[in-house]
């Protein structure tokens, strides 16, 4: 059986980026693979998370799991943080992956910034306790946006070298699942720029908690330009925030780009705004509402919680053994 594994950090502000560029794919993938999804807690804590919130957020996350259609019976839903093999086995893989290859991660160029000797140690090696998360599974498929391409690179890289390195075929070499309209949804307000939880403005991102007039808002006020819409994908050159526009449409409606451009090629943005707004609304809409439900049954999805993460570590301790066992960790108990 293929086996799918991706996460999600509960760092606040559930967009829509996240929603069209995984989470709806999560769901989707449901009756192909056997799915663990992780609400990756520990790789949250890289930067400063206020306790109450990071608790918040983690049953927010998984809210927005159950709420997207992921079935927790068939499949498995948990929090990082309840299965302590994924640090264990980080641990090794910090004895495996190479500095430059750490240090060419962009990700973490971006995250640190300028204050780069300010940035937490556990900053640096999230890639690590990444690629960790998904070998603890052997997982073979992991779908994630555009973004976290460089990181599964990584994550190949130390497969291959721990396989190499103890000359045992332990880990399979994962594929990204890198798929749909909206595989990088970009800020309302920039074009240029990933639509981000971390964005001071709140309108660069719909976010899935937001109603109505809230996503009616955002869409009247996202930056657009003087011309009419593009009519081919060719128009799109030099006009971020209309590509990105039509991409979120699509991707909402499941279309192809072309096939929306067919449709709404050469109208005005207002027109086209209004369109996307009751679009938005329709898919968005219930999703919310159902997250909103699930969040004031707190009982609930803890329950879903420690059931996941009570499988999750079943199916991890063997395979961490195999990996000790590799490493030639004497177990004498
Ligand atoms: P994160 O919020 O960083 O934990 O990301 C969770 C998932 O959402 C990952 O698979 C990301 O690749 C994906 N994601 C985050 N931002 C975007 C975006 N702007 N467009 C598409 N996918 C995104
Ligand atoms: N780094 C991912 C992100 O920010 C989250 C993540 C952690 C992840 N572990 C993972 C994604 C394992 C896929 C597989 O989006």
């Amino acid at each position: 059986m293929k086996r799918i594994f991706s996460g999600v950090q509960p760092t606040g502000n559930l967009h829509l980026g996240n929603y069209l560029g995984a989470i709806r794919n999560f769901a989707r993938l449901q009756d192909e693979y056997e799915c663990i999804y992780c609400v990756v807690d520990m790789h949250a804590i890289t930067v400063w998370q206020e306790p109450a919130e990071l608790e918040a957020n983690t049953r927010e996350v998984t809210a927005t799991f159950l709420a997207a259609g992921i079935d927790p019976t068939r499949h498995i839903i948990f929090n990082q943080s309840q299965v302590p093999a994924h640090a264990e086995l980080a641990w090794i893989f910090n004895c495996v992956a190479r500095l430059g290859w750490l240090n060419r991660m962009t990700q973490f160029k971006e995250k640190a910034g300028k204050h780069r000797e300010n940035a937490s140690a556990g900053l640096y090696v999230y890639p690590v306790l990444m690629a960790a998360d998904i070998m603890l599974y052997k997982a073979t498929h992991v779908p994630v946006g555009e973004d976290q391409k460089q990181h599964l690179e990584l994550t190949r890289d130390v497969a291959q070298k721990f396989n190499n390195d103890f000359g045992r075929e332990v880990f399979p070499i994962v594929e990204p699942l890198i798929f749909g309209e909206a595989t990088r949804v970009m800020s309302l307000r920039d074009g240029t720029k990933k639509m981000s939880k971390s964005d001071p403005s709140d309108y660069s991102r719909i976010t899935m908690t937001d109603g109505p007039d809230e996503i009616a808002q955002k869409i009247r006020k996202a930056k657009t330009d003087p011309q009419p819409l593009p009519e081919s994908v060719e128009g799109f050159e030099g006009r971020p925030e209309a590509a990105n526009l039509i991409t979120i449409y699509a991707s909402l409606a499941d279309m192809e780009t072309e096939a929306v451009l067919a449709e709404h090629g050469g109208r005005q943005f207002s027109e086209f705004k209004a369109a996307l707004t009751d679009l938005a609304v329709e898919k968005m809409g219930p999703v919310g509402q159902e997250m909103q439900r699930l969040m004031s049954d707190p009982g609930h999805v803890d329950a879903v919680l420690k059931d996941g993460a009570e499988r999750a570590d079943a199916l991890a301790r063997p395979i961490l053994r195999e990996v000790y066992e590799a490493v030639g960790f004497l177990n004498a108990r």
